[in-house]
């Protein structure tokens, strides 16, 4: 096999090995993917001031999100149905994110079900819960993964409608009867028109869904809650205001609406409004250590990374997700030595430089 160094040599192979049909809900996004490329392109275009003459001899990565002790500041991202990319799906990933020392946000939509995750590999996992038109269903969720030992619930808020997918509508998108939403035990079921994911999403989750619900969930739960989809400073202030301890800074991998900013450059305004009052997490487009150096150096706690883990998983199951994890690691303790950072504690804003580039 050709030597496959980052996310991207693993896409490049993983686009080989799945059905167009897979490779593109899960490379995809809304509309023209105008965010989707942006995502990528906006960490690119910050520049890095590092400083010299630190010991750097040992780099150490650990930190903490919510409380849980982490080996590095990257978190596999919820995406639905792994067994889409290998037949061992979430609980390749469960393994090889215990394996990793880090943390697994499970999608709602995962095609194994909660339970089993948790049982796969001890790690701390937060629970992505998608709130739906019946209530109950959506309570027996967060009830369940409380049960399991789920350490947070992160409640994803930017898919009140799924967003346009042309490239799914196209394909016809359809998930095969044996790759199940297990949480429910139930397919998604075909449509004859476009693509059976958006039109179970259209069917089941609210689009009704405002601050009201999370205070309910609040009042359900004592487990840390984050809210993951936010892109306003406005909104991660009102997150706050109704007991979340952490933000999710996302726009959905640029599958939802499209034209909006990239996370990257949605951070920096988020950070300065929450000033310190709960944890803040990135994702979208992370490919690379210094991304994950700007990120962090902005003022996120952790990244989450989606797309990569899935080109891992798809070309070698749970090795490939463990590789992936530990190229962005090896890449991310690389570039703190250069940068001058040997702990995650000593990067700050002094790392960016003032300037962005085109
Ligand atoms: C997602 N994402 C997602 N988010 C979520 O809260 N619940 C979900 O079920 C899913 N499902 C999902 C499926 C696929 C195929 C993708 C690519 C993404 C969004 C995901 O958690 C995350 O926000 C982005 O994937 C991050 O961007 P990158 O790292 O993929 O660029
Ligand atoms: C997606 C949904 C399921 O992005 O979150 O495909």
């Amino acid at each position: 096999m050709t030597l496959l160094l980052n996310p991207r040599d693993y896409e490049t192979v993983a686009r080989e090995r799945l059905s167009q049909s897979v490779y593109d809900y899960y490379a995809g996004g809304a509309g023209d993917e105008i965010t989707v490329r942006e995502n990528e392109r906006a960490w690119t275009r910050r520049r890095l001031v590092p400083r010299m003459l630190v010991d750097v001899s040992a780099c150490d990565l650990r930190t903490t999100a919510l409380g849980a002790s982490l080996s590095m500041p990257i978190i596999t991202a919820p995406c639905a149905l792994n067994q889409l990319a290998h037949p061992d799906g979430e609980l390749a990933v469960a393994r090889a994110v215990s394996a990793a020392g880090t943390a697994q946000v499970l999608s709602t939509l995962s095609s194994t079900s909660l339970e089993d995750v948790a049982a796969a590999a001890p790690a701390p996992r937060w629970f992505q819960l998608y709130c739906y038109r019946d209530r109950s269903i959506t309570h027996d969720l967060v009830k369940r993964a409380e049960a399991a030992g789920y350490v947070a619930i992160c409640v994803t808020v930017d898919v009140q409608r799924p967003g346009n997918r042309e490239r799914d509508m196209r394909n016809g998108f359809r998930v095969p009867p044996n790759v199940r939403a297990m949480n429910f035990g139930t397919a998604i079921e075909d449509t004859t028109d476009g693509s059976a994911l958006l039109k179970y999403i259209n069917d089941q989750f609210d689009p009704s869904l405002t601050w009201e619900a999370l205070d309910w969930l609040r009042g359900i739960t004592s487990l840390p809650i984050v809210v993951k989809g936010v892109l306003s400073p406005a909104d991660a202030r009102l997150a706050v205001a109704h007991g979340a301890g952490g933000i999710g800074v996302s726009n959905h991998g640029g599958r939802q609406l499209d034209t909006v900013l990239s996370s990257c450059d949605a951070l920096p305004a988020i950070v300065d409004a929450v000033a310190g009052t709960a944890e803040i997490f990135v994702d979208g487009g992370i490919r690379r250590g210094t991304d994950v150096l700007t990120a962090l150096a902005m003022g996120a706690r952790a990244v989450l990374v989606g797309r990569p883990y899935l080109w891992g998983l798809a070309v070698d199951g749970e090795r490939g997700v463990l590789r992936v994890l530990t190229l962005l690691r090896d890449d991310l303790a690389l570039s703190m030595a250069l940068a001058g950072t040997p702990t995650i504690g000593a990067i700050d804003q002094a790392l960016l430089a003032r300037t962005t580039c085109e």
